[in-house]
């Protein structure tokens, strides 16, 4: 199917890692399913991180394994070489490696140094070129880093050039903490869609400051069609003080569908899905338009 905008949910990996609940293999696996059920392009479906760094995201590999054959891409996070061996043995299509604008968030949150990270990064990236794997790269705290302050656009723009031409197969530019603004989002992805292709590029727009979506209308503005989101609007980072929830996915789904801009996602079942993680986790609230959408999209069963 012909879509104007990919969504890909990264809930069950950036949403259920900060959850106070933590979920079982079978229950991640039900939220994913729900999430292919309504057609969505792209799920996170976990991370090969430390089980004692991350409790939530142990079972990956059971995951992994049970996933259906389908059109869905499915990707999980990898945090250095061992997560993208476990990536490659669970037949992961697509391995996102994250790497921080600042050294004091790399250091928090993998351990090494932004000189190390990016090492490390080429590394994956080179053996991964005779593998089935794509690797993908996040560029977090691409605004704002809790630690550092305000990220200087130049610093994500030399950023995204380096690991392009390292062979990074797209950059996803992450609002880690929710610091963006409609603004700050256009001029810089501007500025990249200009120096590079857009399609090159992702954004990931956490909604601590309630513009997660402004955010995302200004990114489509300036030329982006990719776009994380996540279901019921989980999500949140344990290593990076006040991140909250990332824009959540019926919101993004249904801005998109009232432009006119087709993201092959069921409402209804996309509903029902938002339903299940609010009933899974008991503490996400739902997107800011699930009420209405409820409404407009009764459940079939
Ligand atoms: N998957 C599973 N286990 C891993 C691993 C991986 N990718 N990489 C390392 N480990 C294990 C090691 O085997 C070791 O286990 P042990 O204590 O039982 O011997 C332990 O983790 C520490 O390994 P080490 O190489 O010394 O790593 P570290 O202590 O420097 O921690 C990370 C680095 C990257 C493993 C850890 O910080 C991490 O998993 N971070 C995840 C961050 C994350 O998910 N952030 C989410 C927001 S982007
Ligand atoms: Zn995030």
């Amino acid at each position: 199917m012909n879509k104007d905008i990919y969504i890909n949910d990264v809930g069950p990996r950036d949403g259920l890692q900060n959850q106070a609940k933590i979920l079982s293999p079978v229950q991640r696996l039900e939220l994913i399913n729900a999430l292919v059920h309504a057609g969505i392009d792209g799920v996170e479906v976990g991370a090969f991180v430390s089980p004692k760094a991350v409790p939530a995201m142990a079972g990956t590999d059971t995951i992994c394994q049970q996933l259906s054959n389908n059109d869905c891409h499915f990707s999980v996070l990898i945090p250095n070489m061992r997560g993208f061996e476990l990536a490659v043995a669970n037949k992961a299509n697509i391995a996102s490696l994250v790497m921080a604008t600042s050294n004091t968030m790399n250091e928090r949150n993998i351990n090494m140094d932004n000189r190390r990270t990016l090492a490390m990064i080429k590394e994956v990236i080179d053996k991964a070129k005779g593998s089935n794997t794509t690797v993908q790269v996040y560029v977090a705290t691409a605004w704002e880093c809790p630690f550092e302050g305000v990220t200087p656009p130049s610093d994500v723009m030399s950023l995204a050039d380096k690991l392009l031409a390292m062979g990074a197969s797209r950059v996803v530019i992450a609002d880690t903490i929710g610091a963006a603004n409609p603004k700050s989002v256009s001029s810089l992805m501007h500025a990249l869609g200009k120096a590079f292709e857009h399609d090159l590029f992702a954004c990931h727009f956490h909604d601590t400051r309630a513009m997660g979506i402004a955010n995302a209308y200004a990114a489509i503005e300036a030329g982006i069609r990719r776009f994380d989101a996540s279901i019921a609007g989980l999500g949140g980072c344990p290593f990076a003080p006040g991140a909250s929830g990332n824009v959540a996915t019926e919101d993004l789904a249904m801005m998109c569908e009232q432009m006119g801009l087709s993201t092959g996602i069921d409402m209804t079942n996309l509903v029902d899905a938002s339903d299940l993680a609010i009933a899974l986790t008991q503490t996400a609230r739902g997107g800011n338009a699930l009420a209405w959408l409820r409404k407009q999209y009764p459940s079939y069963t």
